[in-house]
């Protein structure tokens, strides 16, 4: 058995949990959210489900991970020999996979994009180029592949250090970038119209499915309830600080969040599309900002490359946690895992590409076959797997062991410890049952 690796620094820990956590759920799922979801109430909604729901889940699946030093399936078997948690650990081999199928696509729309604006796409009249191609058969299908491929590739190439250089100097520049192309959407006509509809709430908006789907996002954004997070903290060394590092990624991803929805909600009213639109609204936005600004090609360019490493840093963290499972519990090859669980994931993707095209028809619970798996695993599978978490550590684990663990043996957060607890072991579990029920009865 080889000797388990840990990060080498606070700093590590913490970009790599970024890495998974700042991907396309911030650039491309928080606008059209918001969106779909009517604005600045869902924002507040989704700050609360934040902290009150999501932080203390990190802190509960850092807890575990940390405590156990094992993949998930072999954390529960560790920490509650002999008993039934260890089928949770199935849970979360499954949930990832599933997420990864449709996120592939999604990330095969900005190896698209990426290609687009190589070739110079973004000029003139950018209305239709979205709808065109996600219309059709094969072109969204070939960047799914190509992107699924990327992500295995890494993977089976074990580049992972490589990445985590690159994702140094890529994370940065995407913050600039950002930063950029907002400044500039702010001075198109017609943008603070986007402004004021992600500041002023309109709290009649808010409904049970709203609150469901703020907390879905809350869930995606930060990669909880599926064991990534737990996976990464088995790395951690036992003097580093949960909360503080829970606290800054749950940070940096907010921020990145909100960035991206003052970039692209100004620009969707200067270009007069409907906030509401979709899965679509952010690759129909992006190229009229590009074909609005003088050097848009170029910013294109960097954009996309930025995009798709930061969709890779999350995707990869997807496919990790299935491969680990096959390879540590079920003693198949690295190769072999990494091949038969990408051609799985490959065709669950596939009809989730084809659904905006040929199989547009095809309903499941009156939803297409896209936004019904982005909205089972988001809304349901994912703060089932948290909340599961939460009653684990809350009410199954020794109150001194996670004491333990969240204080790093008593070398911080001893005054905060008390609330920290409070909100794992009951205002966490509740509120998400909460939001289960009422979403079930509307
Ligand atoms: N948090 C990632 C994003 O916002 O793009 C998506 C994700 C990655 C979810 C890893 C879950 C996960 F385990």
């Amino acid at each position: 058995m080889q000797k388990r690796e840990h990060f080498g620094s606070r700093l590590a820990v913490i970009l790599a949990m970024a890495g998974s956590a700042i991907g396309l759920g911030n650039i491309w799922r928080f606008p059209y959210q918001v969106g779909q979801n009517g604005g600045a109430a869902f924002i507040l909604l989704y700050l609360a489900a934040c902290l009150v729901l999501a932080l203390p889940i990190f802190f509960a699946e850092a807890a575990i991970g940390r405590r156990s030093g094992s993949n998930v399936f072999g954390a529960m078997k560790k920490l509650a020999p002999g008993s039934p948690w260890k089928w949770v650990g199935l849970l979360t081999v499954i949930t990832p996979l599933l997420l990864l199928s449709y996120y592939s696509v999604v990330g095969g729309w900005a190896v698209d994009y990426l290609y687009k604006a190589c070739t110079f796409s973004f000029s003139g009249n950018t209305s239709g180029i979205f709808s065109n191609f996600i219309s059709s058969t094969w072109e969204p299908l070939i960047a799914h592949t190509v992107f699924l491929a990327l992500t295995a590739g890494v993977i089976l190439m074990g580049v992972k250090k490589g990445i985590e250089k690159f994702t140094k100097i890529t994370m940065p520049m995407l913050f600039i970038l950002i930063l950029v192309i907002m400044l500039f959407g702010l001075t198109l006509p017609g943008s603070w119209k986007g402004v004021e509809y992600l500041v002023k709430p309109d709290f009649s908006k808010i409904t049970a499915e709203v609150a469901a789907s703020a907390m879905g996002q809350a869930f995606f954004s930060l990669s909880l309830g599926i064991g990534t997070i737990l996976t990464y903290a088995s790395y951690m060394k036992k003097d580093e600080n949960i909360v503080s590092s829970g606290t800054y990624t749950a940070f940096s991803d907010l921020l990145f969040a909100f960035l991206a929805g003052f970039v692209i909600m100004p620009a969707v009213f200067a270009a007069g599309i409907a906030p509401s639109e979709g899965a679509g609204l952010v690759f129909e936005t992006l190229p009229y900002i590009f074909s609005q600004m003088h050097t848009g090609s170029v910013v294109a360019i960097l954009f996309f490359v930025t995009i798709l490493v930061a969709a890779l840093t999350s995707s990869i963290s997807l496919l990790e946690v299935g491969v680990a499972y096959m390879v540590e519990e079920k003693g198949w090859s690295r190769r072999r895992s990494t091949l038969v669980l990408a051609a799985g994931v490959w065709v669950v993707g596939a009809l989730c590409s084809l659904s905006f095209g040929p199989l547009e028809g095809v309903k499941i619970l009156g939803l297409g076959i896209f936004d019904f798996f982005d909205q089972f695993c988001s809304n349901w599978l994912m703060p089932l797997g948290g909340l599961l978490f939460t009653i684990f550590v809350g009410w199954y684990m020794r109150k001194a062991d996670v004491r333990d663990e969240l204080t790093s043996g008593g070398r911080f957060n001893r005054r905060i410890f008390g609330a920290v607890y409070f909100l794992i072991r009951y205002v966490a579990p509740v509120g998400i049952v909460m939001v289960f029920i009422t979403n079930l009865i509307f």
